[in-house]
């Protein structure tokens, strides 16, 4: 399976990707908006194509996704694994890869979508909180869950107490829904995760 990588930053999810050594994921290229992304450097140390589509560069927004149309294109990918990537991204992108492209949020949505998710799910007093593997749609950390994993929140928690204990499950459950994804197990139905052939 041919697949494309978006990322921003350090790439934690990216290196569990790879790291889990998933037969028959071929990852043709990482790719940054972002040119001090760490990432980068993380996807060349694992001999990973890695190329910039540096958002600072475009004067309008239309321009930056048209160019990053174009680079994942490029690739012909049958996967695209939104690892970090802190961008939104053009509706018209989201639709041609429905169905085939993940994303990972940190929190048990639909609990807090959005940004800043330790801290608001400290503030909110809730006692479980955790990550979520979902298909990419239109609508932003809202479309259909295909994994979960929960961690407690503890009373002396702070944001990055929390934010280490569900990133390790984050580097769990990705490469278990690439995994399910490669192997032909899961797939988008109107709407409906199908793992399995059970939707
Ligand atoms: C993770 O917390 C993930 O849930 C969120 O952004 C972070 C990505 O971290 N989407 P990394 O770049 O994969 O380490």
């Amino acid at each position: 399976t041919p697949a494309v990588v978006l990322m921003s930053g350090r790439g934690s999810n990216l290196d569990a990707i790879v790291r889990a050594a998933i037969p028959g994921l071929d990852i043709r290229a990482v790719i940054s908006n972002r040119p001090d992304a760490g990432g980068l450097a993380l996807a060349r140390d694992h001999g990973l194509h890695a190329e910039v589509v540096d958002a600072s560069g475009f004067a309008t927004r239309e321009a930056f996704d048209a160019a990053l149309d174009r680079a994942v294109d490029a690739f012909s990918p049958r996967l695209v694994v939104l690892a970090g990537f802190m961008r939104i991204l053009a509706a018209d992108f989201v639709r041609k890869h429905a169905g085939r492209m993940l994303n990972i949020h940190p929190s048990l949505l639909p609990s807090f979508t959005g940004l800043a998710t330790h801290r608001r799910a400290i503030e909110a007093g809730v006692r479980l909180h955790g990550a979520t593997v979902h298909f990419v749609t239109p609508e932003l950390d809202a479309g259909p869950i295909v994994i979960q994993a929960a961690v407690p929140v503890l009373p002396d928690d702070d944001e990055s107490t929390l934010a280490a204990r569900v990133l390790a499950q984050e580097h769990r459950i990705y490469p278990q829904a690439v995994r399910w994804f490669v192997a032909g197990r899961l797939s988008l139905q109107d709407g409906r995760v199908c793992l399995n052939g059970a939707t």
